[in-house]
């Protein structure tokens, strides 16, 4: 019943998160796009203190959308102030974080290999490191270094190495890099919150009392929406990341999601500066040939080519598929079966199933890139699989292949 309850909250959870974090990413992309698209509105309304206009179809309706350089003569009755988008964000990310990570610490966020943690204690640690890094970025964020962005992300990204080093030596790898994305969703959700969301409330209280508002209040406010901006990309990679165990999984994982951290903000650059007429192909194909040189720099080369080398260095070793399937069974079907025996699983992990020869064998190559390539299963090592029998099964598959 436990176990059901977590996967349905699971869900939940997750599904909350998405679609908040569409509606926050969305509206930010969106009004990227707007303020970089505004034309030079006709005298009538430049009059009425309108800075820049612009005409859009959508859904068959006709938009017409005014930007004021200060505010309107009096304030509208309604104002939408889009934070919801980004608190309900970080809620759902931080309900999906408390119940993966530290209801379900045992499976995702210890890895006794790194650091024989007990929960609670991992647990304090998870919310004293996000602490950490956010007070971090909240400080530099109060220095002059704000008014200067290459010096900014030199000493931001800096950190953010460190720090993501640091916590790679005492949590699992996928929560390595979900830690890096709670940090990152903590400092924009907070931007808003801590500094977008009082500018404004400032601007809104100047205009209202018929006073020309501190244009400071807004030059905050969108120095940093700037970072919000640059970090859309390599958040996005992070969420999608546990998806890709070669990346998280790696020895240098850490170093390989500062990497594309660094190529998702470069990207982002292209799209900036094309947002405001300035089109530098040469970013955009530098991010990408960056992609591919991390891609390259990090491919497990040495198990990549291990089926055939280790099947060669054991040329006498015949692995049988009777010998294949006991290494499964005793080191993966606890978890990955119709009816698990694990008191984690009560239905099979990623509906991924091997509780017979046939199935082991029209899986192989999975099999293959999980146990032998990246290493990441038994998840968490819990079954205990020896670089052994990691290395038999790679014969295995190579020979079944
Ligand atoms: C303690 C439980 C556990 C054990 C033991 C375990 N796994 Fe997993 N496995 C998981 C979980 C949880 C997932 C889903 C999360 C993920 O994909 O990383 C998963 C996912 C997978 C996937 C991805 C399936 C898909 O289609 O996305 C493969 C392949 C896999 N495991 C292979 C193995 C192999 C091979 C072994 C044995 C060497 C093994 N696992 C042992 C828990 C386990």
């Amino acid at each position: 019943m436990e176990s059901y309850l977590f996967e349905v909250g699971h869900l939940l959870f997750r599904y909350f998160h998405i679609v908040a974090g569409i509606a926050w990413i969305g509206a930010s992309f969106y009004f990227v796009w707007l303020d970089n698209n505004l034309t030079n509105p006709p005298q009538w309304k430049k009059d009425k203190g309108i800075q820049g206009d612009l005409w859009a179809i959508h859904a068959g309706g006709i938009y017409e959308v005014a930007k004021y350089k200060a505010g309107p003569e009096k304030m509208p009755e309604h104002l939408h102030w889009f934070k919801w988008e980004a608190y309900s964000t970080w809620i759902s990310g931080t309900l999906l974080l408390s119940l993966l990570y530290y209801v379900g610490a045992d499976v995702y966020l210890i890895d006794p290999s790194k650091a024989a943690l007990e929960q609670m204690s991992a647990i304090a640690l998870s919310i004293g490191c996000i602490a950490t890094g956010y007070l971090f970025y909240r400080l530099i964020c109060k220095t002059s270094l704000i008014n200067h962005g290459l010096a900014f992300a030199t000493i931001a990204l800096s950190f953010l190495t460190l720090w993501t080093w640091g916590i790679d030596h005492f949590f699992a790898d996928r929560a390595v890099y979900i830690h890096v994305g709670a940090l990152i969703g903590t400092c924009m959700a907070g931007n808003v919150f801590n500094v977008i969301v009082p500018s404004q409330k400032q601007m809104v209280k100047a205009i209202a009392e018929g006073k020309q508002p501190d244009p400071q209040f807004g030059l905050i406010a969108k120095q940093v929406s700037i970072h919000n901006n640059y970090a859309t990309l390599p958040i996005l990679f992070i969420m999608l990341s546990n998806h890709f165990a070669f990346t998280y999984a790696h020895e240098f994982g850490w170093l390989i999601l500062i990497a594309l951290f660094i190529v998702g903000m470069w990207i982002r650059h292209f799209f900036n500066l094309k947002n405001r007429g300035i089109v530098k192909p040469g970013v955009l194909v530098s991010g990408i040939a960056a992609f591919f040189v991390v891609m390259a720099a990090s491919a497990p080369w040495h198990t990549l080519q291990s089926g055939k080398a280790i099947a060669q260095a054991h040329q006498q070793v015949e692995v049988s598929d009777q010998q294949a399937w006991q290494i499964i069974q005793s080191r993966c079907t606890e978890c990955h079966s119709q009816n698990p025996t694990s008191a984690m699983f009560k239905s099979p992990p990623a509906g991924f199933v091997l509780d017979n020869l046939a199935q082991a064998k029209q899986f192989a190559s999975l099999i293959n890139t999980r146990a032998v390539v990246t290493k990441d299963m038994p998840l968490a090592n819990m079954t205990k699989m020896t670089e052994d029998e990691r290395a038999l099964i790679g014969v295995w598959v190579n020979k079944a292949e």
